[in-house]
C-alpha cells in the first residue's frame, strides 16, 4: 500500500485500479502523506468561509435534499439582501474573507437582484472574496454575477456517472447540463468548485473513480467532498450514510492528486462523527466553512438530518472551529484564501 500511496504521492495520478485499491485501503499513511503535501504548500494555516444560507427555497426536486420541492414540511425563507449585509457584517468582523452564498435555484433572485447584492458586498468588502453556490444558471447569468464582482462559484458534479445522476435526480436534470455550466463558469473566469457526495444511493468505487476522473479533468480549484445523510422527507429517507472513512480517503486521495487544492472540511462530516472535520483536516482538507446565516435561517435550511450549527450563533462557531483547529495544531488564516494557480497534475 505504501508503495501505491508514494506513487500517487510523486505522479499525482493513478490507474483506475490502483485508485480502487487506494479507496478501500485501511493507511495512516495515506493521510500522513497528504499532510504532509499540504503542508508544503500551506502550511499549519487552514481558510475559514463564511457560510450565507440565502434561500431555501428550490425549484429541483433532487431525491437526496431536504430542500427539494415535493418536501412540503420544509418551511421556506429567503434572506433580504439587508440581511445578507448584516451577515457579512458581523462575519467581517469575525475574520471572514470570504463569504459564500448558498441557496435553492429560488427564482426569486434573477441576476438583477443578485447581481446587485454581489455588487453592494464587492463595494463594501473590497478585500473580500464572494463565493456563490446557487445551481445551475446560464451563461450570461454567471457572467454578469462574474462582472458584478463574485469570484468563485461552487457547482458540486454530484456523481461523474450519466446512469448513477439519473438514480440521484429527476429526469429534468442532466449530466451534461451540470458539467457544461462548470466548464462555462470556468471559461468564464471563476475559480471553480465540483464535489460530490459519498455513499450517495447506489455509489460504487468505480463511480468515485470517475468522480476522481472527471476532477482531474476539469482541473477546479476546489473540491468539496461529505458524506450523504438521509433526510426523513426524502426518497432517501430510509438509505444509510455514507462513510467516515470513504470520505477521509477520498480527501486525502484529492490532496495528494493536487497538492494546491481547496477541500473543505464540510459540514456534512462533522455531523456524521463528532470530529469529522478535524479529521477532515487531519486527512489533508485545508478549508473549513462555518455557518454565518442568521439564528432563524439556520433551522430551515436542513438538505439532511441532524444538522450541527442550527442552534449557535456565527460568533460561537467561529470560535469553536478555531479551538477545534487548535486542539489539532492547526491555525486559522485571516485571508481570502485564493487558489494558487499551478499545474493540476
Ligand atoms: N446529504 C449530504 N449532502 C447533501 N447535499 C444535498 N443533500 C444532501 C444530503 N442529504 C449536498 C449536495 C449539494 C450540496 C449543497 O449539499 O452535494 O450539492
Ligand atoms: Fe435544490 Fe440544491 Fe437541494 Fe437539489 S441539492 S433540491 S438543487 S437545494
Ligand atoms: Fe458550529 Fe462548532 S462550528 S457549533
Amino acid at each position: 500500500m505504501r508503495d501505491l500511496i508514494d506513487k500517487l504521492t510523486e505522479r499525482h495520478t493513478l490507474s483506475r485500479d490502483e485508485f480502487k485499491t487506494l479507496l478501500a485501503c485501511d493507511s495512516p499513511y495515506l493521510y500522513e502523506r497528504a499532510r504532509e503535501a499540504r503542508r508544503q504548500v500551506y502550511g499549519s494555516r487552514i481558510f475559514m468561509r463564511g457560510l450565507i444560507e440565502i434561500t431555501s427555497y428550490c425549484k429541483n426536486n433532487c431525491y437526496y435534499c431536504g430542500l427539494r420541492r415535493d418536501n412540503t414540511n420544509a418551511e421556506r425563507y429567503r434572506l433580504t439582501g439587508e440581511q445578507i449585509l448584516a451577515c457579512c457584517k458581523a462575519g467581517y468582523d469575525l475574520d471572514f474573507r470570504t463569504f459564500v452564498l448558498q441557496g435553492g435555484e429560488d427564482d426569486y433572485f434573477t441576476d438583477d437582484v443578485l447581481a446587485g447584492i454581489v455588487r453592494e458586498i464587492r463595494t463594501a468588502y473590497p478585500d473580500c472574496a464572494i463565493s456563490l453556490s446557487m445551481g445551475e444558471r446560464s451563461y450570461e447569468s454567471c457572467r454578469r454575477l462574474f462582472d458584478a464582482g463574485a469570484d468563485r462559484y461552487l457547482l458540486r458534479h454530484e456523481t461523474a456517472d450519466d446512469a448513477h445522476y439519473s438514480a440521484l435526480h429527476p429526469p429534468e436534470m442532466s449530466l451534461v447540463n451540470r458539467k457544461k455550466c462548470l466548464w462555462d463558469l470556468k471559461k468564464i473566469g471563476y475559480q471553480v468548485g465540483c464535489g460530490f457526495m459519498v455513499g450517495s444511493p447506489g455509489q460504487t468505487l468505480d463511480h468515485i473513480v470517475e468522480d476522481l476522473l472527471f476532477i482531474e479533468e476539469l482541473k477546479p480549484a476546489m473540491v468539496g467532498v461529505g458524506p450523504f445523510i438521509p433526510h426523513s422527507s426524502t426518497p432517501f429517507a430510509c438509505e444509510k450514510p455514507g462513510s467516515l472513512r470513504l470520505t477521509l480517503n477520498i480527501l486525502a486521495i484529492l490532496r495528494l492528486m493536487s497538492p494546491n487544492l481547496l477541500i473543505p472540511a464540510t459540514t456534512a462530516l462533522g455531523t456524521i462523527d463528532g470530529a469529522g472535520r478535524e479529521l477532515g483536516v487531519q486527512a489533508g482538507a485545508n478549508v473549513v466553512m462555518p455557518n454565518l446565516s442568521p439564528a432563524e435561517a439556520r433551522k430551515k435550511y436542513l438538505l439532511y438530518d441532524n444538522k450541527i450549527c442550527t442552534d449557535e450563533s456565527s460568533a460561537e462557531c467561529r470560535f469553536c472551529i478555531q479551538n477545534r483547529l487548535k486542539s489539532i495544531g492547526y491555525e486559522i488564516a485571516v485571508s481570502r484564501g485564493d487558489y494558487i494557480s499551478h499545474e493540476f497534475a
